[in-house]
């Protein structure tokens, strides 16, 4: 409810730390707190409720929340009517703990049980502290409300599938998302239509494993079918994908589907076959560099994307060595790279004795992120002179300057009309700076 006494709608801010999926839930439980009389605000300072949607995917990640709620706490203190939730995928792992450390959060919600958030919170408006980090029997997505018909901008995230059950020995996500759930296509067919009506023309379809996705009789390949149907809808992509449920029909649809953008990220982890095994990724480099070619045949100009890991347990340099040399073959237009983080709960954290000296770690990690950032730059000045499609997604920062991405996404600005902003326009590369290309509307003087 909005304040009685003023009548003036209640504030929330929600931060969000952690993947995409973070991002889709953060708005739709901003979208369910709406019933409730909150609106968006985009400071801590005036708002009346605090979510922290939280990420528990590596310990920096996990510790970074503890930081920031000891950041609220004048806040809570000069208004101690002010609600402080946790949700996400701390809240999921940590749950009561989280309130023992940290006794000002009143309410603790999971990924599974965010639709029941305005019951909490009015629980936690009595004065009860509330903890629901439940995997309910009801479906989240069929108890919230439709997609509220405001306008949006160009793209939007869809989550199709939650959950994963490849267990890989170094991942806490099986056990804070839960077993692998899809949503039927029907329904997120209906959400993509809400979404198109609403000015969406770009979608990103979000699963952990959003390849296993089988809502659709014809898996993750049939529902980009139908989608494609959808009349408005531009552009599709998916994402995070696991190379052993690439299937012939997404491997076609990446060739023969129009609106499917040639942009695939596709996680290997290591290079090294040994290190695949311990990580319990069930392929090996060569599986994968194969399935890559596969791809390739059908989609020659996709742009590969990746996520590696470095110092996992056991790695020795001749292991780091596979994994610069397969980061060389695949050739990433993109990839992201980590140092491992010793995740409580998983098989990989109890290899204490095969731990890497951390220091190691760290200069394998400066390696990697250098080969991969050369073949990125390399990859990106490839695309001056090329002609591209950029669907603009709002203004630059120079005066007539239109921003948005092109279909390998690569953030490209250009000079052009502001009405161009919702629309695909064909640009041609002229320049390439280090995170963005700049181009000219093609056509345009
Ligand atoms: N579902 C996605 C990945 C989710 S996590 C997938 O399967 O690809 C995103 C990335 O974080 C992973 O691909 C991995 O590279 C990294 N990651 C996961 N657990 C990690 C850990 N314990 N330490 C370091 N990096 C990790
Ligand atoms: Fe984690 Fe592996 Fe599942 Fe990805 S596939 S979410 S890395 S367990
Ligand atoms: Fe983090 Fe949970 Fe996503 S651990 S990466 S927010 S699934």
């Amino acid at each position: 409810m909005s304040d009685p006494k003023t009548d003036a709608p209640k504030k929330l801010f929600i931060k969000t730390y952690g993947c995409q999926m973070n991002v889709y839930d953060s708005e739709r439980m901003a979208e369910a707190l709406g019933g409730k009389g909150y609106v968006e605000t985009a400071t801590p300072d005036d708002a009346d409720m605090i979510l922290l949607n939280t990420c528990h995917i590596r310990e920096k990640a996990a510790e970074k929340v503890y930081s920031e709620l000891g950041r609220f706490k004048p806040l809570k203190d000069a208004k101690p009517d002010l609600k402080i939730g946790v949700a996400g995928c701390v809240a999921q792992a940590e749950g009561e703990e989280i309130m023992l450390r940290q006794p000002m959060v009143d309410l603790v919600v999971g990924p599974q049980s965010y639709h029941r958030l305005p019951a909490l919170e009015e629980a936690a408006g009595k004065g009860a502290k509330v903890l629901d980090t439940e995997f309910p029997e009801e479906d989240k997505f069929e108890t919230l409300k439709s997609r509220p018909k405001a306008k949006r901008g160009p793209t939007a995230f869809l989550t199709v599938q939650e959950g994963c059950d490849k267990f890989c020995s170094f991942c806490v996500v099986p056990y804070t998302r839960g077993a692998e759930v899809s949503r039927p296509a029907g329904r997120i067919l209906r959400e993509a239509r809400e979404l198109v009506e609403a000015g969406v023309r770009e979608i990103t379809l979000l699963g952990q494993n959003v390849n296993a996705y089988h809502g659709h009789d014809k898996g993750l390949a049939g529902l980009i079918w139908a989608l494609s149907e959808i009349d408005g809808l531009d552009r599709i992509r998916f994402t995070t994908s696991h190379p052993n449920d690439m299937d012939d029909a997404l491997i076609e649809a990446h060739g023969t589907c129009d609106k499917l953008m040639p942009y695939l990220h596709l996680p290997v982890q290591s290079g090294s076959d040994r290190i695949l095994k311990a990580m319990n990724r069930k392929h090996t480099a060569e599986s994968y560099l194969k399935l890559i070619e596969r791809i390739r045949a059908a989609r020659p100009d996709l742009h590969l994307s990746g996520d590696f890991i470095v110092g996992f347990p056991g790695e020795t340099d001749q292991d780091f060595e596979d994994t610069m040399a397969i980061v060389r073959d695949a050739g990433y237009g993109t990839a992201f790279s980590f140092k491992y983080s010793a995740r409580p709960g998983t098989p990989a954290a109890e290899k204490v004795a095969k731990m890497v000296d951390p220091e190691v770690a760290s200069e394998r990690l400066a390696r990697l992120q250098a080969l991969i950032t050369q073949q990125q730059r390399a990859l990106q000045d490839s695309m001056v002179g090329r002609e591209v499609s950029v669907l603009f997604e709002k203004e630059g920062r120079l005066p007539g300057q239109m921003v948005g991405k092109s279909e390998y996404l690569h953030a490209v600005h250009a000079l052009a009309p502001a009405d161009l902003k919702g629309r695909i326009a064909k640009v041609r590369i002229k320049a390439s700076g280090p995170n963005s290309l700049a181009g000219e509307l093609v056509g345009a003087n």
